[in-house]
């Protein structure tokens, strides 16, 4: 009982570790809150400052999320619970404790959540992702899609994960509200640097 509050706490407050915000501040570009889509993630951390930097924000929001899944898994926490560790360390970075509640949407964060305990899965999950990212080169577009087929993954793969997944699918589809209006207005960001 304890070891698993103690978890799923653990994975919120990693979860709560603005990647985006950091890097933009060692590198010296502005606040992706502010700046660009407003998103702290790594697809608005390229907008602003290219490759790099974008790939650290992904590297480490990937490893927020893992860290903490890992950790519980070596622990011997059962699956039901990994599952609600994973969509606690995707609260903590939707409303991070150390940066006013202002998060991002937590697909990188999802995806590191489900290394540990679903490689398959994430890998699947990632060629999805690469896939309608190429035909469309929208990242939210390619992120909207991925995660509505996540469920569906999750229940021919690993099908005790399928709750914690909805959960989390649901959360980053939410999360997209803003990104949904604009690919139907026609005027989604692309990815490309201003
Ligand atoms: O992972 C976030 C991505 O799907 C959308 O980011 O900055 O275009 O709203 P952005």
């Amino acid at each position: 009982g304890a070891l698993i509050i103690l978890a799923v706490l653990t994975a919120y407050l990693f979860g709560s570790i603005s990647s985006a915000v950091l890097i933009c501040r060692l590198f010296r570009l502005p606040d992706p809150r502010a700046a660009g889509s407003g998103n702290p993630g790594a697809t608005n951390v390229y907008r602003l400052g290219g490759k790099i930097p974008a790939a650290l924000t992904l590297f480490f929001d990937v490893l927020k999320g893992m860290i903490p899944v890992w950790g519980s898994y070596f622990l011997g926490i059962e699956p039901f619970y990994l599952g609600i560790i994973a969509v606690a360390a995707c609260l903590g970075h939707i409303f991070p404790l150390y940066f006013h509640f202002r998060g991002g949407k937590a697909v990188a964060t999802a995806l590191g959540a489900m290394f540990p305990v679903a490689w398959e899965m994430a890998l699947l999950l990632i060629a999805t992702w690469v896939l309608v990212f190429r035909i469309g080169k929208v990242s939210s577009l390619a992120a909207i899609i991925t995660v509505s087929l996540a469920p569906f993954y999750a229940y021919w793969i690993k099908p005790q994960y399928t709750v914690p997944v909805i959960m989390i699918s649901l959360l980053i589809l939410w999360r997209h509200q803003s990104n949904i209006m604009r690919l139907r207005s026609g005027d989604e960001h692309r990815i490309k640097r201003k």
